[in-house]
């Protein structure tokens, strides 16, 4: 038997402080905003806080990480200063932030970590919850991900604005209207026939992540805010009616998730949209009478496919197609002419190719030439295929299969950074997951990083393995190239999130040497627990906090901080209050360190047996 695997990993390099311990994913690094506390009440403002690959000045250094719990170590004090923060990943481009409400500094880590807070806390609000929203990565021209809307389509909308001042429901019938057209990655609102003038808006989607009770929450960036009185970042949560379409929105009165917002239906500001009439199709496609297999059946990173039909986000375009098949087509059946409508209502007839690659990796192209008119000898011919490239897409909530081609232990050293060892090693006893760390060569405990990968499945083109993995620590599809040299040696590299094609593994990818085997490794567990004992679970009462020191030197400086106590009568009834000048004029700088940081490099295994 064959297998091989590759894992990939991106590694962010910088010149190490000297103290650090402990690093942050590139997918949590970038520079934030977030909401300040502010002595005028009226006004939303917002400070930047900068997450480094190993700091977050301000805040601390990376001391050490417990799960999504994180201890920083703050000296700029001149006193030792620790304090625990939980931090979730909500989306690429929203972080919560969980702290004690105390927020006071411990004298050490041990102290620190037993302030962490738990889920209990969390769930039951018992801690500070601080929002932060991308505003700059450090890759790329620092734009932030593209994140599409949850809500797709067009919704006829009721509006009301609960500040406590009147009764009036300022937009009573649903004659406003809002659709996440022309971008899928944002909402247009036009407010129509209430209380106060007509007005259009526009929010941009950061992400989107479940709630209590099935409802959702819903993060938002308001594009063209119209005065300083109104938020520019804001959070709602949501629930749809799943027979009647109908989805019920709240926001609350901030950049803060839960100030003024209890539920889907309460909220400061509430909304109730109504989908609009589906046009019907034309004739062709009623006729229609072809089906997607049952393989490809089900929900993919951007695709959902069902027996008749699929709705695709196209990032690219930042459009949403729903498309219904129409015929298959030669080679093998592969190819689906189609009925595409986007989200706006645009409609074309093209053509989508789809290839089974393993249960839970599919890869797709679109045709390039969509048309206006069905011509079913054309529609999916390969000159509509010209220039395109496959899209891999992993299958979400995936059948468990085992499919990590490594086994054992395998160990390397980075090609472009001589002086760290990366480490892969399967997860013996659930072979569908593997572990990834790169550290320094010459002392093993400084980590740099550390990550968990669950493949998905593999497949060989051209003398290459390509394997396709789900990590599961920031929800990112990563996709591998290798080569298996021999049975203890193998040449990984990185492919990106669709599997790049024409990549050399052999003479740019990293050489993986296999150190042990599952039962090596099992035979050195059972030799280790018996001879020590789990330091993590070691609880040690907290010191005397230093609280006089917290009050002199606030933690937050002018960072996130009880926008809880501002009194929240802002507005005058109109949608984000919409008769004042534009006071956002001062552009905030920022301190990008760039310089600290090379992107870099990944690396990848896999190997035969
Ligand atoms: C980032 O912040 C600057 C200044 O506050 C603002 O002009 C810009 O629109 C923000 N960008 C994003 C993506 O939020
Ligand atoms: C959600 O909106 C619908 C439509 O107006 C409304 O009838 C319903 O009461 C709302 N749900 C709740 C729980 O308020
Ligand atoms: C379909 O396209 C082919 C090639 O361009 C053309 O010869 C044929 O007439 C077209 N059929 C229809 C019904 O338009
Ligand atoms: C290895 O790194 C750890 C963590 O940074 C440090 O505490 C330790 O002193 C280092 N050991 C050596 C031999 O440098």
């Amino acid at each position: 038997m064959k297998w091989l695997l590759l894992t990939a990993f991106t590694l962010v390099m910088f010149l190490p402080s000297g103290e650090t311990a402990c690093y942050f994913p590139v997918e949590y690094q970038g520079v934030f905003e977030t909401q300040s506390a502010t002595t005028d009440a009226k006004l939303h403002k917002y400070s930047s806080i900068t997450i480094l690959p190993d700091a977050i000045p301000g805040w601390g250094v990376c001391k050490s990480r417990h799960g999504l719990s994180v201890v920083l170590h703050d000296r700029t004090t001149g006193r030792d200063c620790f304090r625990c923060f939980h931090v979730l990943l909500r989306s690429p481009n929203v972080i919560q932030v969980y702290t004690e409400p105390s927020s006071q500094c411990y004298q050490n880590e041990v102290s620190a970590r037993a302030s962490c807070p738990s889920e209990l806390d969390i769930s039951t609000q018992r801690v500070n919850e601080i929002m932060l929203y991308k505003n700059k990565t450090f890759t790329f021209e620092g734009t932030i991900e593209r994140v599409f809307c949850p809500i797709n389509g067009a919704y006829d909308f009721t509006y009301d604005v609960n500040d406590g001042l009147e009764t009036v429901n300022e937009c009573p019938q649903s004659t406003s209207a809002l659709q996440n057209c022309p971008r899928g990655s944002e909402l247009s609102l036009n407010f129509q026939r209430c209380t106060f003038s007509d007005v259009q808006m526009s929010l941009r989607c950061l992400g989107d992540w479940p709630g209590r009770d099935g409802a959702r929450y819903l993060a938002l960036l308001d594009t063209s805010p119209q005065s300083p009185d109104q938020p520019r970042y804001r959070c709602a949560m949501y629930i749809e009616d799943e027979t009647t379409g109908v989805i019920n929105l709240s926001f609350s009165v901030d950049a803060t998730c839960n100030n003024q917002l209890k539920s889907p239906y309460q909220g400061y500001e509430t909304m109730v949209l109504t989908p609009r009439a589906v046009v019907q199709p034309p004739n062709e496609v009623k006729s229609h009478a072809c089906v997607f297999p049952d393989w490809a059946r089900g929900k993919w990173q951007n695709l959902e496919i069902l027996r008749h039909d699929v709705r695709l986000k196209d990032k690219t375009s930042d459009r949403v197609f729903q498309m219904e098949c129409l015929s298959q087509h030669a080679p093998h059946g592969e190819r689906y002419a189609v009925f595409a409508r986007d989200q706006c209502g645009r409609e074309e007839f093209t053509c989508i190719w789809i290839k089974k690659r393993a249960v839970n990796v599919i890869e797709f192209q679109m045709s390039n030439y969509p048309s206006d008119h069905y011509n079913q000898s054309q529609v999916c011919a390969d000159a509509m295929f010209v220039g395109q490239h496959w899209s891999t897409e992993g299958r979400v909530g995936e059948h468990e299969v085992p499919s990590c081609p490594i086994q054992g232990e395998h160990s390397g050293v980075l090609p472009d950074a001589t002086d760290l060892c990366a480490k892969l090693v399967s997860d013996c006893s659930s072979p569908q997951r593997m572990h990834y760390t790169v550290a320094s060569c010459s002392n093993s405990s400084e980590v740099y990083e550390d990550r968990e990968y669950r493949c998905l499945g593999r497949w060989s083109e051209g003398g290459v393995t390509y394997t396709y993995t789900h990590r599961i620590d920031v929800d990112t599809y990563e996709c591998f190239a290798g080569v298996v040299v021999n049975t203890k040696e193998i040449f990984i590299i990185e492919a990106g999130t669709s599997c790049l094609r024409g990549l050399q593994p052999l003479a740019h990818g990293m050489k993986l040497v296999q150190r042990a085997t599952c039962s090596d490794l099992r035979e050195r567990a059972a030799a280790t627990s018996t001879t020590t004992t789990s330091p993590a679970t070691a609880t040690a009462s907290p010191n005397a906090p230093d609280n006089r020191e917290a009050e002199m030197h606030p933690w937050w400086r002018d960072a996130a901080r009880n926008p809880w106590q501002k009194n929240p009568r802002i507005t005058t009834g109109r949608p984000y209050a919409v008769d004042q000048r534009p006071h956002l004029s001062s552009g905030q700088s920022f301190v990008l360190h760039w310089w600290l940081w090379l992107p870099t490099l990944m690396i990848l295994a896999f190997s035969t047996s």
